[in-house]
């Protein structure tokens, strides 16, 4: 099967499907191809070369499909290999959407200089400096501090919302976005709205940011709805099933659903 006026969405799990929600919003008319590579999670701890190894895979596998619009629905692809894969990519016809450049401005809207904003992300995102980098190109008095949250991905993965453990690690973080006073915390991992309801525990709903809303409507920007029906075919790396079960928690997706475990892609 090949799939032309269709947009790919690529995260390590789950993740990816906040971004999916979003542009479900703004494009409900176009074929979607969701691809989660649950053999390889979380990437967030892993190096930068390992990360791209997995993003070729995933992007070549997209370009057999003839799927040649692609959103990155993850911050640490975003942080870490976004260039590369548009100079490598690009020539082979992809177009690629990435994360955290499309969200550094809408994130500090409404902001005063000086303020201090908050990333919660996975350490590789963290690590790159990649936020700063960007929303200090939109406003360089902001304060920005990134703050690393390994374990975040695996709640979610997991769906260990209600221990004990998960909650001390999710307090322990905010802590460090109350005593820096921030004024915004930018959801830097596409996992993390799947948290909003333990992180509000600490602070007040709103000053959370989804970046996955920029990101939708940049994609929106360029791309139009088709007649598709806005159907998704969802591809695996590893455990299906497992896949479906954390996604149901905060994404509408049917038990029937196509959703097929592709071979890993693995570097050994
Ligand atoms: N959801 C991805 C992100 O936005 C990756 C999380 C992970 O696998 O560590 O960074």
């Amino acid at each position: 099967m090949t799939y032309c006026d269709t947009i790919g969405v690529m995260d390590s799990g789950v993740g990816g499907l906040t971004v999916l929600k979003e542009l479900l919003k703004v494009l409900p008319s176009v074929k979607y191809v969701y691809l989660g590579d649950t053999a390889n999670l979380p990437y967030g701890c892993k190096s930068k070369e390992e990360i791209l190894f997995f993003n070729r895979n995933i992007l070549n596998f997209f370009l057999t499909l003839g799927v040649k619009d692609i959103a990155i629905a993850c911050n640490t692809t975003s942080a870490l290999t976004y260039e590369d894969l548009k100079e490598e990519f690009t020539p082979k016809g992809l177009r690629i959407f990435p994360l955290i450049h499309s969200a550094a401005y809408n994130a500090v809207q409404g902001l005063d200089d000086n303020d201090c904003i908050c990333v919660l992300s996975t350490t590789a995102t963290a690590k790159s400096g990649k936020y700063a980098q960007e929303i200090k190109k939109v406003n360089p008095t902001l304060k920005v501090v990134e703050i690393p949250c390994p374990g975040f991905v695996e709640i979610v993965e997991n769906r260990l919302y209600e221990s004990k453990d998960s909650y001390n690690l999710v307090k322990e973080k905010m802590q460090i976005v109350l005593d820096n006073n921030a004024k915004r915390v930018i959801l830097g991992c596409t996992h993390y709205p799947y948290l909003v309801d333990l992180l509000s525990e600490f602070a007040p709903k709103e000053i959370f940011f989804n970046p996955a809303c920029s990101l939708a409507k940049s994609v929106a920007a360029v791309i139009r709805n088709t007649n598709a029906k806005g159907d998704i075919d969802f591809y695996v790396t590893k455990a299906p099933d497992e896949f479906k079960k954390s996604a149901k928690l905060f994404f509408d997706i049917q038990d029937d659903v196509k959703c097929v475990k592709m071979p890993e892609f693995s570097l050994k």
